[in-house]
């Protein structure tokens, strides 16, 4: 009875253990850091579990009808791994010296203890080739570096996707398939203002060398995102993504020049692009 109720505190204390990793797990925790931990815990529980159990089967005494130890399956195993003497058989086995009353066994080494020895050389020969000779194993360094393709990887989808894209580091567009796009929504979503060949309209001619608020690839870009609402143009950041304002921005550069007829004043200053192209 004793016993049994020192046994079940361990469930316990592994059980609230669980808990309390999963309250903090949902403040600070990242899910990936969580997941280690909850496996490594089940992995902690189980073990204690099994070694509950083990110590519960071994030590209960399994008597048959005539009161004669009944030998199962189990018990037979673990004879096997222990190579354990029986009390009454200890005498078999008793050295012959004697040290001020003190005896001793010539108990065999138990085949656990043996296999887990010889287990443990043959894992860290595999280990030393894996990790050091083949180099394939996961080693921090090779860790690291997977972490640091991946997040490229994952940079590049984000640029990819335009998330990445703000005033600050869009680029000229000059490829066939952005500009097409770029004149796509031009036509649709500019031209009435600014005229289908960008030659001006009620907004300003693109076609001169004229800007109000810059001619960089920056400044329009950042001009067609937040508009200039108190003259008449609209802040599209809601309606294009930030995709589609670089390549209708790339496409409008490309008017430079194209002198189209009715063209529109020019208003603003002379755009000089400087080196950095700002
Ligand atoms: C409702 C009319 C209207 C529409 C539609 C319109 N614009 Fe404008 N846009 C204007 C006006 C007006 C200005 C001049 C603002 C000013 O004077 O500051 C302007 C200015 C600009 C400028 C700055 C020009 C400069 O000289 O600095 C750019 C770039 C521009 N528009 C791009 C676009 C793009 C791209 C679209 C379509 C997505 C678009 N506009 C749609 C009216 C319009």
């Amino acid at each position: 009875m004793k016993n049994k109720r020192k046994f079940s505190f361990i469930p316990t204390f592994w059980f609230l253990l669980i808990f309390s990793t999963t309250s903090f797990a949902g403040t600070e925790a990242s899910d990936a850091s969580y997941g280690s931990v909850l496996k490594v815990v089940v992995a902690i529980t189980a073990f204690l579990i099994a070694f509950v159990l083990w110590l519960v089967l071994v030590y209960s005494e399994n008597n048959d009808a005539k009161g004669e130890k009944v030998i199962t399956p189990f018990s037979k195993f673990i004879h096997a791994m222990t190579q354990s003497v029986s009390l009454q058989e200890e005498d078999d086995i008793m050295l012959d010296h004697d040290f001020d009353g003190i005896r001793e066994l010539d108990n065999k080494i138990p085949p656990w203890w043996t296999a887990l020895f010889y287990g443990g050389i043959i894992f860290a020969v595999i280990y030393m080739i894996d990790y050091h000779v083949i180099g394939d194993g996961n080693v921090q360094q090779s860790e690291y570096q997977q972490e640091v393709q991946a997040a490229a990887v994952r940079l590049e989808m984000l640029t990819k996707s335009g998330a990445m894209l703000t005033e600050e580091t869009v680029t000229l567009l000059t490829d066939i398939a952005s500009l097409t796009a770029g004149k796509t929504s031009f036509d649709k979503n500019c031209a009435a203002c600014h005229g289908f060949g960008g030659e001006g309209l009620v907004g300003p001619n693109f076609t001169d060398e004229y800007w109000i608020h810059g001619g960089s690839i920056k400044n329009i870009y950042h001009t067609i995102a937040e508009g200039v609402p108190a003259k008449g143009m609209i802040s599209w950041k809601s309606q294009l993504s930030p995709n589609q304002i670089q390549e209708v921005g790339s496409y409008i550069l490309t008017l430079k020049g194209t002198n189209p007829p009715n063209q529109k004043a020019a208003e603003g200053e002379k755009w000089v692009e400087s080196i950095d192209g700002v």
